[in-house]
């Protein structure tokens, strides 16, 4: 190991817990000599004047009745509008972040211009997309709405690329981890880094500039924040072995010491796959960490990163059952762990020094472990860990010596308030809504009963002054924060989107298998060995592992959308994949693409000959018309307009093919390559939606809206298919790669380059995304669709 870097983290390890002794020092004499308690009594006094408006009993007949509970959130927001406290709302939101986040002392001028700049903008937004998407989730928590502000930024690149990152570590998180949770810190600490990042720069920023240091704030702030989920976490959720956390914990320790994650040897217990995929995530966000920065500022980011982990480990390692850790023992590895974790983000991203937020954030960082651990206790306390409050719990009759964490949690309180922050009046304001809002949550959380044990044990030394924060706790009001607004929703929405992908995985597969039943063709008793021979041919084609989408889709839709009967569209589905599978033969044929393989086996041509193949194509045409004119439960006047759409749009297709073949090394416009892929990819899925649509029924507004969504979702799956063709891999799509390499054939990846067609993509997502949010009611299955467009492998 590199001696010089081990001497240089532990001599900066040392410094800081000198700092760290110092402060809690002079905390530990705050709570002693109690001085916080007449600081803050005075401090509540004036702070309530904002907060409780009227007694107790008028109450009951006030507006605060019709406040809607904040997990409704768009009702939320608009009543904060309605009844003007949006301003005061944000106002202390805000606020909060510039003091938390991004380290600032309110009591600055140039600061106060940055926030109001940020409430005006925030405000802006919660109400326009309030606007635009009632009844749905906040816009700008969704990939679509993600990807919009990456477009407006110029950073598409770096979206695309943490988008699918983000996927892979859901994909990854183990079981015994909260996978939400881990998924939304790991975002919170992005969104942490890109703040920064914005704040970093001013009007004088040019536009290029701006791109550059955001691309690399979402690359950097991903690599940062994989170390919570991945090792933080995870060492906490008792998913890896003994043997496996030493091991990690040893590679952990010294990839923050020489700058680099060493190979890891083999991983013996049971996550061995997840070890391997962490492992190499991590050196590859070690190397990305390390590319960006200066090497002084590398030198900085990991003497703080090995602080932030060696005081985590420290605190780790206790042991409930143990009786004797002093209070430093307890204290000083959480005032340095929570201090690293904000200085860090600063450094990741390169941040000239500033000398003011380093001391604030050191003192700031205790304050919100003080909090979070308060409102984990009994969590903490069933899972065995040491934190103030659990030792607290165990040790108080035993241990007078030990401190009160509630009553140190108000003493850093009031010494930020007066010391750190000199008495600004708005940070007085900011803090103690923070204060009061988490007791209120906590209260709600626990319920009465357990609420008031607490407090029983937490609050008994000094009676007079608890009755006062309880006093607040019931009366005052106008303490809420967007964050915790937001934090609640995205939780919801990463919850329900597991949800929803795994209702549309279900039906999907449920769905295939019902249709992999109903399509192969049979013969009839008598039949010439020449017919049964071309069935034969066309059951070969259509037996391959192909995903069924287009007949999946119109099942969808037909039964669960428009409630119409599965064994009545019966033949609808059979048509469908007829023409789809013909359209596939016709395709592979030596005058088209000559491809050798589709659905995992040989291309029929190959098996038999073009001719056979040509005319086993026809016949499954032919076959998908016989079945649509047997759609028997439907008016037949409906059925001769389901025909007559259909034919027209495999004509159509047919037209989609013949613009490919003839744009063979031609450079195609982006819209003549737009309306190309429109005609031989999207009207295929535009049909398996009308078709349905047509049999039900449906509105022709609704039908527009249809056929917009399938234009986009269409083409953004043959975007896909191109990318595939490029990058993809044979044994997963069961077709040949390289295969437009080979022809020459005009792609969204031979026009655009990997990177333009990924980006062309997304757009048609979003567009796909938005045009359903026109529709009264947008089918998951449609908003998932897209999904999995995006990120499907075969
Ligand atoms: C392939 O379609 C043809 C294109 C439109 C790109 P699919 O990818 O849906 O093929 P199967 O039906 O699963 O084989
Ligand atoms: C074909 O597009 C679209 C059809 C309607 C057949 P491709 O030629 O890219 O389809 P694959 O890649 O062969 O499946
Ligand atoms: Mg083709
Ligand atoms: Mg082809
Ligand atoms: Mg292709």
């Amino acid at each position: 190991m590199n001696e010089l870097y081990t001497e240089r983290a532990d001599a900066g390890y040392q410094r800081a817990e000198r700092k760290a002794e110092e402060y809690f020092t002079s905390l530990y004499k705050q709570v002693t000599e109690k001085t916080y308690v007449s600081a803050l009594t005075e401090d509540f006094h004036l702070w309530k004047r904002n907060h409780i408006h009227r007694p107790a009993w008028l109450s009951l007949f006030s507006r605060k009745n019709n406040k809607p509970d904040s997990k409704d959130y768009h009702r939320y927001i608009s009543w904060l509008n309605y009844t003007g406290k949006l301003d005061d709302y944000l106002e202390r939101s805000v606020s909060y972040i510039y003091m938390r986040d991004l380290g600032k002392a309110l009591d600055s001028a140039h600061t106060q211009t940055r926030i109001q700049r940020v409430i005006d903008d925030v405000k802006k937004l919660l109400l326009r997309s309030n606007d635009a998407s009632r009844g749905f989730q906040p816009d700008f928590i969704s990939l679509s709405g993600m990807y919009r502000w990456a477009q407006k930024e110029g950073v598409e690149s770096a979206a695309i690329w943490v988008i699918h990152k983000l996927n892979q570590v859901a994909i990854h998180i183990p079981k015994e981890m909260n996978a939400e949770h881990a998924q939304r810190k790991l975002i919170k600490i992005m969104i942490g880094v890109i703040m920064h990042a914005i704040e970093e720069m001013d009007e004088d920023t040019t536009a290029i500039e701006r791109a550059r240091r955001l691309d690399a704030a979402i690359r950097l702030g991903y690599s940062y924040g994989l170390t919570y989920p991945f090792i933080d976490d995870l060492l906490d959720s008792g998913a890896l072995d003994a043997e496996e956390k030493k091991q990690y914990t040893s590679l952990i320790r010294r990839a923050l010491l020489t700058g680099t994650v060493p190979e890891p040897g083999e991983w013996s217990g049971s996550n061995s796959e997840t070890m391997q995929y962490i492992h190499s995530e991590l050196s590859e966000a070690f190397e990305c960490i390390k590319a960006y920065q200066e090497p002084e500022m590398q030198q900085t980011f990991f003497e703080l990163s090995y602080m932030f982990f060696h005081s985590q480990e420290l605190d780790r390692d206790k042991e409930l059952s143990h009786a004797d850790y002093t209070n430093e023992e307890l204290y000083i590895p959480v005032i340095l762990k929570s201090a690293a974790s904000r200085l860090i983000v600063r450094s990741v991203i390169s941040a000239p020094e500033d000398e003011g937020f380093d001391q604030r954030s050191f003192y700031y960082g205790i304050y919100n472990q003080l909090a979070d651990d308060f409102a984990d206790m009994f969590e903490d306390m069933r899972e065995g860990a040491v934190t103030p409050y659990t030792y607290y719990l165990k040790y108080r009759d035993s241990r007078p010596d030990l401190i009160n964490p509630f009553e140190l949690y108000w003493a850093v309180i009031s010494n930020l308030i007066h010391n750190v922050y000199h008495n600004d009046a708005k940070t007085r304001e900011v803090i103690l809504d923070r204060a009061i809002n988490g007791l209120k949550r906590c209260k709600a959380r626990l319920g009465l009963a357990k609420y008031t044990e607490v407090m029983d044990i937490f609050a008994s030394g000094n009676p007079a002054f608890y009755r006062l924060v309880e006093q607040m706790v019931t009366k005052a009001e106008d303490v809420d924060f967007l964050d915790k607004l937001l934090r609640d929703q995205m939780v919801n929405v990463l919850i329900n989107d597991r949800k929803e992908k795994e209702y549309f995985a279900e039906t999907v597969n449920n769905v295939r298998e019902q249709i992999n039943n109903l399509m192969r063709i049979t013969k009839t008793s008598g039949m010439a060995p020449i017919q049964e021979s071309l069935i034969d041919a066309a059951n070969y084609s259509l037996e391959g592992d192909g995903k069924r989408l287009r007949p999946i889709l119109a099942w969808v839709m037909g039964v669960n959308e428009y409630g119409l009967s599965a064994s009545a569209i019966e033949p609808l589905l059979r048509s469908l994949e007829y023409m789809h599978t013909a359209s596939l033969i016709f395709d592979d044929l030596p005058t088209q693409d000559n491809a050798s393989s589709r659905r995992g086996r040989p291309t029929l041509h190959q098996v038999h000959n073009s001719a056979t193949a040509e005319l086993t194509g026809l016949f499954l045409i032919q076959k998908a018309i016989q079945e649509q004119a047997s759609l028997q439960k439907f008016d037949p006047e409906t059925v001769l307009e389901l025909i007559r759409y259909s034919s027209q749009k495999a004509g159509e297709m047919c037209m989609g093919q013949e613009m490919d073949l003839h744009s063979r090394g031609k450079a195609l416009t982006l819209e003549q390559l737009n309306r190309m892929c429109f005609y031989k990819t999207g009207i295929a899925f535009e049909a398996s939606l009308v078709m349905p649509a047509i049999l039900a029924q449906v509105k022709e507004t609704e039908i527009e809206i249809l056929k917009k969504y399938a234009y986009h979702a269409g083409i953004a799956f043959q975007i896909r298919d191109d990318l595939l063709d490029f990058e993809g891999d044979t044994n997963l799509l069961g077709k040949p790669v390289g295969k437009d390499a080979q022809n020459n054939n005009s792609t969204f990846v031979s026009i655009l380059g990997v990177e333009g067609a990924k980006q062309e993509m997304w757009e048609h997502y979003c567009l796909a995304m938005e045009s359903l949010q026109k529709m009264p009611r947008s089918p998951v299955f449609l908003r998932h669709l897209l999904t999995y467009i995006v990120s499907r492998n075969s």
